[in-house]
């Protein structure tokens, strides 16, 4: 996908995602609480201390995510290639910080946040500049700080065709959890894991908790990707 392909799913991103995944039941609310509970597990457990945390969520589209997330940092700052989402993600969230970037280098100082996120961001950027996307999101990380991926897995079947469902995924390369696990150590990353989620329809604390201890099973419909800047 081009750099601006997602201009036209400014006014509708969210309404794009449901179409694909309807046929599961499941809301676009639903996926977005899977993964802010995730999120919220990995701060508790890598970035545990009560000082002020800042997130760069890199690829933030139109801000979705970040309602959903909002309370854990004391700072969000979002970057996009898509100049139209993020002048949508301004609107929708006014309290946070946006900026459009070209897609190579970002805004920002060496070790100045304390965790980057990519939220189904990596399956559109083209396979060439990976390696350069993923230093660029650990470059910006504070030592000991958080980088984390959230993607698609690729082994799971109900996930392959929602990607298929969904006009903007049409070129999308996923990466699976292995692959990326050998990705982050090349950049340089530590205490590199993975963990599924999204194996069951539903974010009820016992299913929840029953998720937390199959995470290695790579068969949830999503994954999320760490790694400690030196
Ligand atoms: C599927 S959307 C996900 C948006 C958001 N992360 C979310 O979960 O709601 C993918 C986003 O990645 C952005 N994107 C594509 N290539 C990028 C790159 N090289 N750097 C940053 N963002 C990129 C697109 O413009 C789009 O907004």
């Amino acid at each position: 996908m081009s750099k601006d392909e997602f201009d036209e799913y400014r006014d509708n991103y969210v309404e794009t995602v449901e179409k694909s995944v309807e046929f599961s039941g499941l809301r676009h609310s639903f996926f977005q609480e899977s993964k802010a509970l995730i999120i919220k597990d990995l701060i508790e457990q890598y970035l545990p201390d009560n000082s002020r945390k800042t997130l760069l969520d890199v690829g933030c589209g139109v801000g979705a995510l970040h309602p959903y997330i909002d309370k854990m940092f004391t700072k969000i700052h979002g970057v996009d290639v898509s100049a139209e989402s993020i002048t949508k993600a301004k609107i929708n969230n006014p309290m946070h910080d946006y900026q459009y970037y070209e897609g190579h280098t970002l805004p920002f100082a060496d070790n100045s946040v304390d965790m980057s996120l990519a939220v189904c961001v990596m399956h559109h950027v083209p396979t060439n500049l990976w390696d350069n996307f993923l230093s660029e999101k650990t470059r910006v990380v504070r030592p000991g700080g958080l980088v984390c991926l959230i993607e698609h897995n690729p082994i799971n079947p109900a996930t392959r065709l929602s990607v298929a469902r969904c006009p903007f995924d049409e070129d999308a390369v996923l990466l699976g959890a292995r692959p990326m696990r050998k990705r982050l150590r090349q950049a340089n990353l530590d205490c590199v894991k993975t963990r599924h989620f999204v194996f069951f329809p539903t974010n009820k604390p016992i299913i929840r908790s029953i998720e937390r201890r199959i995470g290695w099973l790579p068969l949830g419909a999503q994954y999320a990707a760490i790694g400690i800047p030196r």
